[in-house]
């Protein structure tokens, strides 16, 4: 059997400082908002190269309070990509305010900056990009657009820590930046996680009183806010990891190039990089016509495969007919022709060929 992500590998690697530091935390009494949570915010802002990093409770929590701290409100509209998690519109549904989606990219797909300006209107409040499995969008041309329009950027970095657009870490571009520790991701934590970054003073302030009901000073309460925090357990185990962050994804383009290489000739289409991206593989997807077949026989030989997104998110059944007339073709087909392989830090060279073997199998 190979996984999508073999977690069980990572916690063994790491088991005799994570067991430690566990068990330290659980004889010190601090679970929420402790002296853990405040080391790692500190030694994750360096890491992301913000000024301000604040632990929340999930990367939905981030995105959330990221559009509340930014001031969107009922009425206000947000331009997003329809090929993502349900998470990144949701949290604008929550907030009061219509996602507005505009298509992809289709070699990156990451939202296309060229379809943006169009869907520009006066309700208009915010862009969220998202760098979709790893990938970054092109933030030079979404900042230039926001700059453009006075528009507010979020980030949505849930699947891209630790990657890079221009040399610069994604997440450092837009006023804040979302991320997920949700065990699966790239950094991932023992149960729910997630962090807003931001270089703005005024927002981490916000940020900081929405995670704790709107409080600054306990029980005066200035904003209707939530509680929303990582507790302490999962920053000790985010802080063993974190100094292996570079490393995990540096492993995780070993296996992409594996990949690569072993399927550059067999008509599937493979991950296509931007020049000015470095990813970091959060998922490694691949197109073909021929994606059930494929997959269904990797699932008989025991090799785990997914459909990261299979239904974009205008077409969703919870936004009814709102975005019947909308079409978004290259959202629509891609939606229909990707799948994702396994892909994980400690992926061996056999079991790529493993996978590759299989596919080669199917196509022939
Ligand atoms: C692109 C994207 N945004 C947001 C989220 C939400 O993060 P969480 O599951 O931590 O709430 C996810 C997680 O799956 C994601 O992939």
């Amino acid at each position: 059997m190979i996984p999508m992500v073999d977690l069980k590998q990572q916690y063994a690697a790491l088991k005799p400082q994570l067991d430690e530091r566990i068990a330290a935390c659980l004889a010190s009494g601090h679970f929420v908002l402790g002296p853990e949570g405040k080391a790692f915010e500190h030694e994750i802002s360096h890491y992301l190269n913000c000024k301000h990093a604040l632990g929340l409770a999930s990367g939905t929590d981030a995105l959330i309070l990221a559009l509340r701290a930014i001031g969107v409100q009922p009425g206000d509209e947000v331009i997003t990509t329809p090929f993502t998690f349900m998470a990144t519109a949701g949290a604008i549904c929550l907030v009061g305010a219509t996602p507005v989606f505009v298509d992809i990219d289709p070699h990156t797909y990451n939202i296309d900056p060229n379809h943006i300006e169009a869907a520009i209107t006066s309700a208009t409040r915010a862009i969220i990009p998202v760098h979709l499995f790893g990938q970054a969008a092109d933030m030079t041309a979404i900042m230039a657009l926001a700059n453009k329009h006075s528009l507010r950027v979020i980030e949505d970095c849930a699947q891209s820590i630790g990657a890079t657009w221009e040399g610069k870490m994604t997440g450092s571009f837009g006023d804040i930046a979302c991320y997920s520790f949700f065990p699966s991701k790239n950094l991932g934590c023992f149960g729910d996680g997630g962090l807003v970054s931001t270089n703005r003073d005024d927002l981490a302030q916000t940020l900081s009183a929405l995670r704790n009901h709107g409080s600054h000073v306990r029980y005066y309460h200035d904003m209707l806010g939530y509680n929303s925090r990582l507790d302490e357990l999962q920053a000790v185990i985010l802080r063993t990891k974190l100094p292996h962050i570079d490393i995990y994804n540096a492993q995780r383009r070993q296996v992409a190039e594996w990949y690569n290489e072993a399927l550059r000739d067999l008509p599937v289409t493979l991950p296509s990089l931007h020049p000015h991206a470095l990813p970091v593989y959060h998922q490694y997807t691949l197109l073909s016509e021929q994606r059930d077949f494929i997959m269904q026989q990797l699932t008989q030989a025991s090799i785990a495969n997914a459909v990261y997104y299979p239904i974009p998110l205008h077409r969703q059944h919870l936004f009814g007919n709102r975005y019947q007339h909308l079409s978004l073709p290259h959202s629509e087909r891609i939606a229909q022709q990707c799948f994702s392989l396994p892909i994980f830090p400690e992926m061996t060279k056999e079991q790529v060929d493993q996978v590759t073997h299989v596919i080669r199998q199917a196509l022939s």
